[in-house]
């Protein structure tokens, strides 16, 4: 299936100048998204997760189905202050300022098989600052996976394990 023809191109969003890749238009067309999660479940399973984890917003669009398709449970990775109990934390930096994410601290046991979704990688760093967190809670990342990867901006030489994604561009 021709995935890439699911895939809405936004010019000028969030900021002038950017291209905006969306996979708005890919989840209202159940045969295509079916495909996708079928796809990235074939991608993965190699990788033999105990858990996925899926990076708030769109990253729990792509890991609670196939979690769902591979009979895996779900681990949410979100944004600071929106877990409830006790949580870990990890602050990365960004291009102007930094960023939080959090995972709550009995999410994973150490040395669990974990393995990342999200909707797209792009330069990297929220994907690589998931991958930093997991391992501060002593799981272990047997790789990532994603949708989209913008190829063009070099995200996955962040990244020191496996990277599977289904569409890419250059
Ligand atoms: C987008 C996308 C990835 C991230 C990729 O999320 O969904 O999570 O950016 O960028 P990077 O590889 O350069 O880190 P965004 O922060 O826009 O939030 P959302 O998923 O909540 O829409
Ligand atoms: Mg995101």
């Amino acid at each position: 299936m021709d995935l890439k023809a699911h895939i809405r191109k936004v010019p000028d969003f969030p900021k002038p100048g950017i291209l905006f890749y969306d996979i708005s238009t890919l989840l209202m067309h159940p045969a295509a998204w079916r495909h996708t999660v079928e796809a990235l479940g074939a991608a993965i399973r190699p990788h033999e997760p105990d858990l996925l984890v899926g990076i708030e917003s769109r990253g729990f669009l792509t890991a609670a189905p196939l979690a769902l398709h591979l009979g895996l449970g779900f681990i949410m990775v979100r944004k600071k202050g929106k877990l409830p109990g006790a949580t870990t934390s990890y602050t990365y930096d960004l291009e102007y300022g930094t960023d939080t994410l959090e995972i709550q601290a009995d999410a994973v046991k150490p040395g669990q098989r974990v393995v990342v979704l999200d909707d797209l990688l792009a330069t990297g760093g929220t994907m690589r600052a998931t991958v930093d967190l997991l391992r501060k809670q002593d799981a272990k990342v047997s790789g990532v996976g994603c949708v989209i990867e913008l190829s063009f901006l070099g995200g996955r030489k962040l990244l020191d394990v496996p990277v599977a994604s289904l569409v890419s561009y250059d």
